[in-house]
């Protein structure tokens, strides 16, 4: 008596593709990221070796990192600066490890990694140690040799990521983004315990919230059948995904997401660039995905959408629930469960993972090994 068991298919738990299953896994790995730290209105940071007393003393951060997880230091840097007024500095490590950084005694040095053994990551990390500079890293693989290197590590406690493409390493980077920064922000004390709080009270629901993304899920689909069904192959292979501030950072993720498993060309631009230049490449059908979450910035956004939309653009817009005034602009809107302006990423980036997985599917890609690429680099 033998049963028909397909090892493979088991392992990627009734999906077709690990990335789907890890997209799946994201509101359960944040919940475990944020949840293990989080108890009585208060955040343990493990046990950082980094005392107090140095914390108050940082003179700069510089986060350093490749890949997508250079895309969330993109985003922290936002989040770093405005919680704890921090100067911060984001580096690819390939560009950080030879130019010579200046460097001082009490700076910090994050470094984020989901495998800990990017050699490019390892390298600027060795340059960070050798100045005496504290390297604090964020990693999801525990015992990696990023991980043992580091004076101090924060596990990103993701599980095991096997798709090349990074969804649940990325998310749960900016979940212990977003503690650190909650927690120096309350040492330095450079925001107000009430405002604490609450920003604590919106990181807990971000699991949950991100979940509800998912009821999406078709719409999402047929979204991305409908761009490879319509247009010129000159439009389909061309989009832009435009942002401002954090959405920019966000948008640079979701760009890479749809390049690295569907091969269409993408860019993320800041949307006040669009003007200097790129704005020459939007034609008629030509899909702008616009990322709008910023009360501050969210009318410069809807501007910017009219400027393509005047070019011929079609336009998806991403924003935050209740902003129904965006349906008056865009021609498909997508909607993101309300959180904190600075919490945004998280969600933001669902929507465009799924939109990338689909496109990834249409075209007939191998969504979880795309061509050329590999899961961790290890060589220079
Ligand atoms: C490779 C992967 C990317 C990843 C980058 C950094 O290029 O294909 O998905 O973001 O490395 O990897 P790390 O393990 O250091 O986060």
């Amino acid at each position: 008596y033998t049963v028909d068991y397909d090892i493979s298919a088991a392992e990627k738990g009734g999906y077709d593709y690990f990335m789907m299953k890890e997209i799946k896994e994201q509101p359960n790995a944040l919940s475990t990221c944020i949840g293990s730290r989080v108890h009585d209105g208060e955040i343990t940071l493990d046990k950082l070796r980094l005392s107090d007393e140095r914390i108050k003393n940082i003179g700069r951060i510089h986060m350093v990192a490749c890949g997508s997880a250079w895309h969330a230091a993109m985003v922290g840097k936002y989040v770093i600066e405005e919680l704890t007024r921090i100067p911060v500095e984001v580096d690819l490590a390939s560009e950080f490890r030879y130019r010579r950084p200046i460097l001082s005694r009490n700076d910090l040095c994050i470094t984020i990694s989901q495998s800990g053994e990017t050699a490019d990551t390892l390298a600027a990390l060795r340059e960070a140690k050798a100045n005496d500079v504290h390297v604090l890293s964020i990693v999801n693989a525990v015992g990696s040799s990023i991980a043992r290197e580091s004076d101090d590590v924060l596990y990103t406690m993701a599980g095991p990521e096997i798709a090349v493409a990074t969804t649940k390493g990325y998310t749960t980077q900016l979940a212990v983004i977003y503690l650190i920064a909650l927690k120096f922000a309350q040492i330095r004390q450079t925001i107000r315990p009430e405002v604490f709080q609450s920003l604590l009270a919106d990181l807990q629901k971000l699991p949950e919230q991100l979940e509800s993304i998912f009821a999406d899920e078709d719409k999402i689909r047929q979204l991305a059948k409908d761009h490879q069904s319509t247009g010129t192959e000159l439009v389909r292979n061309n989009v832009f995904i435009i942002g401002r501030g954090i959405d920019y950072g966000a948008s640079l993720e979701s760009s890479l997401k749809l390049k690295e498993i569907s091969y269409v060309h993408s860019e993320a631009y800041a949307a006040g660039e669009l003007k200097h230049g790129t704005i020459s490449l939007i034609e008629p059908g030509t899909l702008v995905i616009a990322v709008a979450t910023q009360d501050l910035l969210y009318e410069k956004l809807i501007s910017n959408v009219k400027e393509v939309k005047a070019r011929g653009a079609h336009v998806i817009a991403i924003v935050k629930e209740g902003c129904t005034d965006a349906e008056t602009v865009a021609d498909t809107v997508l909607y993101i469960p309300k959180t904190a302006d600075l919490f945004t990423s998280t969600l933001t980036v669902v929507p465009m993972q799924l939109f990338a997985y689909y496109t990834a599917i249409e075209l007939g890609c191998d969504v979880d090994k795309p061509r050329n690429l590999a899961k961790s680099v290890t060589v220079e």
